[in-house]
């Protein structure tokens, strides 16, 4: 574990342009980004489709640079994909000739942590996903929910002070999915991160997020800041109930609805 102080991330005045190698051809995907997360803040990011979100992940995660801009975790730039932040897809991306296991050991592995250790770490991780028993299965004797979850251990096992979450969740029966967000937010509230999370899913925006940022259509920029005042520990039944909820459901849902244009902090 690293002594530093959590992970925050700036993100200014970000561009990216995307150049067709063929016909020269420029895609801009996001231009005049600005984005602060604190430290431990869980961020969800809701916009358009083609806005730019997963661009956005895969520049925050160094897998892809910026044409413009700054974009700094603890007041560096990010130039390359790093153990400090960990990335969570909509489709699991396991191994599918590994176990379980071997899938959350993996990047253990890489970073050079003993056999045993390894073992140990995973174990502890899938338990806490509730895959107890379940170490030994390949991806495809798991279901949709279950292989997700495996995804989500071995995202965690790593620690990484910032989790990068793609619509981790879009692919799963709806029951499955709330189980998941409440997983999540467990293991949220016992051991805070930073976590950006995207998603197409207001009720799980609201359901997770410290706040949402909401991006406007293409070029994406952040156009609103939502802070989600609900109390925690949240779970979802409880909050399906509280008033504030759908309050805030509605003001999302008219911000994305209306294709919103106006700069942040103007009504
Ligand atoms: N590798 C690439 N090469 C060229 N253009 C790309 C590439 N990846 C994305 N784009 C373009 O950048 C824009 C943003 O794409 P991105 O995948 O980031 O959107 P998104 O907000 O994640 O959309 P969705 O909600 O549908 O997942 C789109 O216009 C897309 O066509
Ligand atoms: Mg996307």
């Amino acid at each position: 574990m690293s002594d530093a102080a959590p992970a925050g991330v700036v993100v200014g005045d970000l561009e990216k342009v995307y150049v067709d190698p063929r016909t020269a051809e420029e895609v801009v995907a996001i231009r005049g980004l600005d984005l602060t997360i604190e430290p431990n803040e869980f961020v969800s990011i809701i916009g358009p489709s083609g806005c730019g979100k997963t661009t956005f992940l895969h520049m925050l995660a160094g897998l892809r640079k910026a044409t413009g801009g700054r974009m700094l975790v603890h007041g560096k730039p990010i130039t390359r994909p790093g153990a400090d932040r960990g990335m969570v897809f909509q489709d699991y991306a396991l191994l599918p000739w590994k176990t379980a296991r071997e899938n959350v050991e993996f990047g253990l592995k890489i970073k050079g942590l003993p056999a045993a250790e390894r073992t140990a770490t995973a174990d502890r991780y899938l338990r806490q996903v509730g895959l107890d028993g379940f170490q030994n299965k390949y991806p495809r004797e798991l279901s949709g929910g279950m292989q997700q979850r495996v995804a989500l251990a071995r995202a965690l096992a790593n620690t990484p002070e910032i989790l990068l979450m793609d619509e981790p969740f879009a692919s799963v029966d709806a029951l499955t999915r709330i189980s998941l967000q409440e997983l999540l937010m467990q293991l949220w509230e016992s051991e805070p991160r930073t976590i950006v999370f995207v998603t197409h899913s207001v009720e799980e925006a609201v359901f997770l997020s410290s706040k949402v940022a909401v991006f406007s259509a293409r070029p994406g920029r952040c156009a609103r800041i939502v802070p989600i005042d609900l109390p925690r520990p949240r779970r979802w039944a409880a909050l399906q109930a509280h008033p504030r909820t759908a309050e805030l459901r509605q003001e999302l849902l008219a911000l994305v609805q209306g294709g919103i244009a106006a700069p942040v902090g103007v009504a």
